[in-house]
């Protein structure tokens, strides 16, 4: 078998031979929500495997072709949505007819609550009309004009879609604005068939989608953080095993402490790995494809992430607390840290006692653009006590000041 048929970078792992690793109980929530017709709401930080997840908790709809998947919700409104529903249901739309024929749509589709509608003319060939029409919903003329627009919700009920709606935090304002009328609509409908998930990066959920009493009861948040050992495990030794490459337990360990349990990091070290191992004929993994894995990360992957550090950090001056404060972080397994946790971490590395009030101005640094804002803040309640998490915006920055601040990496940048 070929590495690059088991470990898949970059992309959803979902064929055959790829590996995927289960993600626990926020997966198992996914998969429960949508069997009990809520609207789950994926979201956590950059490339911590939400799409992923997503897409193998609905292999069964997919294959079955009822999964509809939208990308992106940049530059989109919900009228490109309906439009390419009512496509995949046979009908064309009618171009003449349509109200805002403008390049960027969504900006002159102004929402439904503003009382100015877009619509869509939409017109099923007769040929599918003559065939479809017993039993079925289908009309052969079909006029939308709202996102709560019923006829769109029966055929979806109808032909039992799963819609997916994926980077739903690059929406513009009037797309959010609409999509929280169509999630009211839907909860109100009681549909049996019809599924509708979200997914958004960003640690703060409330802000993709407006919510109000209509769409609080349909809809369900579900955070995803990055991998935890145990993931980062069975992912590694999974597709290790599939190729039968053997492995000591000490090289995943340092696999898994690189990589922080980011999957794309994962999944590219385990390839480049493997790839190094079948080319020299060896079937034991070791240090000397671990080092060759990283020094092709460092060259091919990580150029933008190092850039970015090196805006954050500190070239002169002899405390360089911003740079303290990120290896700090970086070694801290936590995704979110407290700044308690990071003044200890930075005392101890510098052999000093550092107050926090001494950091909190360089942690504020680091999160405004000026310095690449590479962290980001992080507010939870817990039992009514709120804390203050700090965390990287991108878990793989994490990642990759781990790599510089243990030197598995600095000799090739
Ligand atoms: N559970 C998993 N098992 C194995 N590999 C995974 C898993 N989850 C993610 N990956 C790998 O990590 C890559 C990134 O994951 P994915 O695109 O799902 O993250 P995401 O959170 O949706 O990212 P983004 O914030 O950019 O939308 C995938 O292309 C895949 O190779
Ligand atoms: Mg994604």
């Amino acid at each position: 078998m070929n590495p690059n048929e088991v470990f898949v970078p970059g992309k959803f792992p979902i064929e055959k031979n790829n590996i995927y690793a289960d993600r626990g109980s926020p997966q198992h929530s996914v998969r429960s929500a949508i069997d009990r017709g809520f609207v789950p709401l994926v979201f956590g930080g950059y490339g911590v495997g939400k799409s992923s997840m997503v897409m193998h908790c609905l292999e069964k709809e997919r294959l079955s072709g009822r999964l509809i998947y939208i990308e992106t919700m940049y530059k989109k409104n919900l009228k490109d949505i309906f439009q390419q529903l009512l496509e995949k249901f046979g009908y064309t739309i009618d171009k003449k007819t349509d109200s805002n024929e403008n390049e960027s749509g969504s900006e002159v589709g102004v929402s439904a609550e503003a009382g100015i509608l877009w619509s869509i003319k939409a017109v099923l060939s007769g040929k599918i009309f003559r065939k479809q029409r017993r039993g079925s919903q289908l009309t052969k003329e079909l006029i939308v004009t709202s996102p709560t627009d019923r006829k769109i919700m029966e055929l979806c009920e109808n032909k039992q879609i799963v819609l997916v709606i994926d980077e739903l935090h690059r929406a513009n304002e009037i797309a959010i604005n609409d999509l929280s009328a169509f999630v009211r609509a839907y909860a109100n409908q009681q549909n049996k068939f019809f599924k509708i998930v979200l997914i958004g990066t960003g640690q703060d959920a409330s802000r993709m989608v407006y919510s109000d009493p209509g769409n609080d009861r349909a809809l369900q948040e579900i955070g995803l953080k990055s991998m935890i050992a145990d993931e980062s495990r069975l992912l590694l030794t999974q597709g290790f095993d599939k190729l039968r490459l053997t492995y000591s337990e000490g090289i995943i360990e340092k696999i898994i402490s690189t990589s922080v349990g980011v999957p794309f990091v994962l999944q590219y070290i385990g390839l480049e790995m493997a790839e190094m191992a079948q080319r020299n004929n060896r079937s034991e993994i070791s240090l000397i494809e671990f080092e060759s894995a990283m020094k092709n990360y460092a060259s091919n992957k990580a150029q933008r992430l190092v850039k970015t550090y090196k805006l954050a950090i500190e070239t002169v001056g002899e405390k360089k607390y911003r740079k303290q404060i990120l290896h700090a972080m970086s070694k801290i397994d936590d995704e979110y840290i407290t700044m308690e946790q990071i003044a200890s971490e930075v005392s101890r590395r510098m052999e000093d006692n550092i107050p926090s009030t001494t950091l909190s101005g360089p942690l504020r640094d680091l999160k405004s653009d000026q310095y690449g804002g590479v962290l980001t803040n992080i507010s939870t309640a817990y039992g009514g006590r709120a804390h203050n998490y700090h965390a990287f915006k991108d878990p793989a920055m994490k990642s990759i000041i781990r790599m510089i601040d243990e030197g598995t990496i600095e000799k090739y940048l």
